[in-house]
């Protein structure tokens, strides 16, 4: 089986500044891989890197057995992103947010609310559901973008620090 990560001298610039310079990193199916660095280090360039939202400037670059470069879309179809800023709608509902999550993926409408019910309980979110996101508090929001990582049972899930706020 292949790795769920592989990264073999990733360079990524921005501009004149250099934000990753020659990036080694190989990481096993079923594992949890924790990366640890001082701010600015390119934690969350590497992050978004794998994730397909930032291009690397040379280097391979594999997630889940498909380059990040010549196959976004198989990489985007295998992953979860919880980003270290809220990618939810504040104007959704804990729910709505869901379901759109849900359906962005073309999971079919039944499919969707069954498990952003699932979710909503899972995260302790069941009572909140249908309140506003911008009515919720700073650690619910983060729960909430957690379980919209989790929307499609991803085979690789991205983390950037998930533990703020919580
Ligand atoms: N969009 C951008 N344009 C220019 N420089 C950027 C951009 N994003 C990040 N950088 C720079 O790249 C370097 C790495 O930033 P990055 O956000 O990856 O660090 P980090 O390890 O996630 O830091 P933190 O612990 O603060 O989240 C920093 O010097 C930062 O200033
Ligand atoms: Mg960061």
């Amino acid at each position: 089986m292949t790795d769920a990560i592989v990264v073999e001298g990733a360079h990524k610039t921005y501009g004149r500044k250099k934000a990753l310079n020659g990036l080694d990193l190989r990481v096993e199916r079923g594992t949890v891989h924790g990366v640890l660095g001082p701010n600015g280090a390119g934690k969350t360039t590497a992050v978004r890197m794998l994730a397909t939202l930032l291009r690397p400037d040379a280097g391979r670059v594999e997630v889940a057995g498909h380059d990040v470069r010549r196959s976004p879309d198989e990489v985007r179809r295998r992953i979860g992103l919880l980003g270290q800023h809220a990618a939810v709608d504040e104007e959704l509902s804990g729910r709505q947010n869901l379901d759109m999550f849900a359906r962005l993926h073309h999971i079919g409408a039944r499919h969707a609310r069954v498990r952003a019910d699932e979710l909503l309980e899972r995260f302790g979110l069941a009572d909140t559901g249908r309140k506003a996101v911008k009515k919720y508090s700073g650690g619910m929001r983060r729960r909430l973008d957690l379980a919209a990582s989790l929307v499609t049972d991803p085979e690789v899930l991205f983390l950037d620090e998930p533990t703020t706020g919580l």
